[in-house]
């Protein structure tokens, strides 16, 4: 069977300062230290499905810079395949990070390279091992819903992180196999007068968020609830206790949860395209997520399956 991920979309330079407390609007503070990170979600995710084990494929646009440099040299050292990742002459994409002593994050990401990502970089060859297609919103629409529909006819399954928060047309939640959201994500996606139930609600208050998404030609939907661990929505599964599965959070004391999202999504597509189900995979990454909120930075905090299968058994 294919075993390969196909992961389309950004590469960031991430500048970060670290802070007691993130500032208010109009005001200053003081910062306890900055540095240079390779980041952007896509990037990210496809570095942690491949310290995962996973046979990594990135397509994405950097600029002819150093920062560029850095985020190829950082994919690549992690074994992504960048053969497919542009060389523009727009600068590399950016993001500017706030964290502070709890690891919260704010952040502010300028496309730059990003932006020149068009479907036509998404050549239907680049999929022919694609077992799994990993997406999130941080390029233009137009590239996603390329490559979700090349990733549909190589038969592969399409998961989708709706992050950063965008509307996204019908035809792209149709092609997508598996959403990837958190509760904001969720409830915006279904609409104003949606509320997903409250983090710490048992599976059964779940049923008619599950059945909303359903409605909306999302069969499978995993929803990440930070530190109240996840709830894994499976119109497709066999019974009807199968279909909505809490997964317990996996408690960390955390250093910097920035890109923790992109590690969870990353496990996710790791796992997919290694035979999990969609619980199992959740489960997984919910420990790789919380390891990689353990450390500074995204890619250089990522774990590896041992540590994972560490954690997990402890
Ligand atoms: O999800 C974290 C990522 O979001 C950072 O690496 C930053 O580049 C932004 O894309
Ligand atoms: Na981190």
């Amino acid at each position: 069977p294919k075993a390969g991920i196909v992961v389309v979309g950004s590469l960031n330079a991430d500048l970060t300062i670290y802070c007691d407390r993130l500032p208010q609007p109009g005001e200053t503070v003081h910062g306890n230290g900055f540095a240079v990170n390779p980041g952007g979600k896509s990037a990210n995710q496809a570095v942690a499905a491949s310290k995962l084990g996973g046979q990594v494929s990135l397509i994405g646009a950097v600029g002819d810079d150093p920062n560029g440099t850095m985020l190829l040299d950082s994919t690549a050292s992690a074994g992504v395949d960048v053969s497919r990742v542009l060389r523009t002459d727009v600068a590399t994409g950016v993001a500017v990070i706030s964290v502070d002593s709890t690891g919260e994050n704010s952040i502010i990401i300028s496309a730059g390279a990003n932006g020149t990502l068009r479907p036509a970089a998404v050549t239907p060859d680049a999929f022919k091992d694609a077992a799994v297609v990993c997406l999130c919103l941080e390029v233009g629409i137009d590239t996603v819903i390329a490559a979700a529909q090349a990733g549909h006819d190589a038969g592969a399954t399409v998961l989708l992180n709706l992050s950063p928060y965008a509307e996204v047309p019908e035809r792209l939640a149709r092609l997508s196999d598996v959403l990837l959201v958190n509760a904001h994500e969720a409830s915006f996606f279904l609409g104003t007068e949606s509320r997903v139930p409250d983090p710490e609600a048992i599976a059964e208050a779940w049923e008619p968020v599950r059945s909303q998404f359903a409605d909306r030609g999302l069969q499978r939907v995993l929803v990440t609830l930070g530190a109240h661990g996840s709830v894994v929505l499976d119109s497709l599964a066999r019974g009807t206790e199968d279909q909505i599965t809490r997964i317990a959070p996996t408690r960390v004391s955390a250093v910097d949860t920035t890109g923790a999202g992109d590690a969870f999504t990353g496990a996710v597509a790791a796992r997919l395209a290694a035979g999990d189900s969609l619980a199992d995979a959740a489960s997984f990454a919910s420990v790789a997520a919380a390891l990689a909120a353990t450390k500074k930075g995204t890619q250089a905090a990522y774990p590896s399956t041992a540590d994972v299968e560490q954690l997990r058994d402890a």
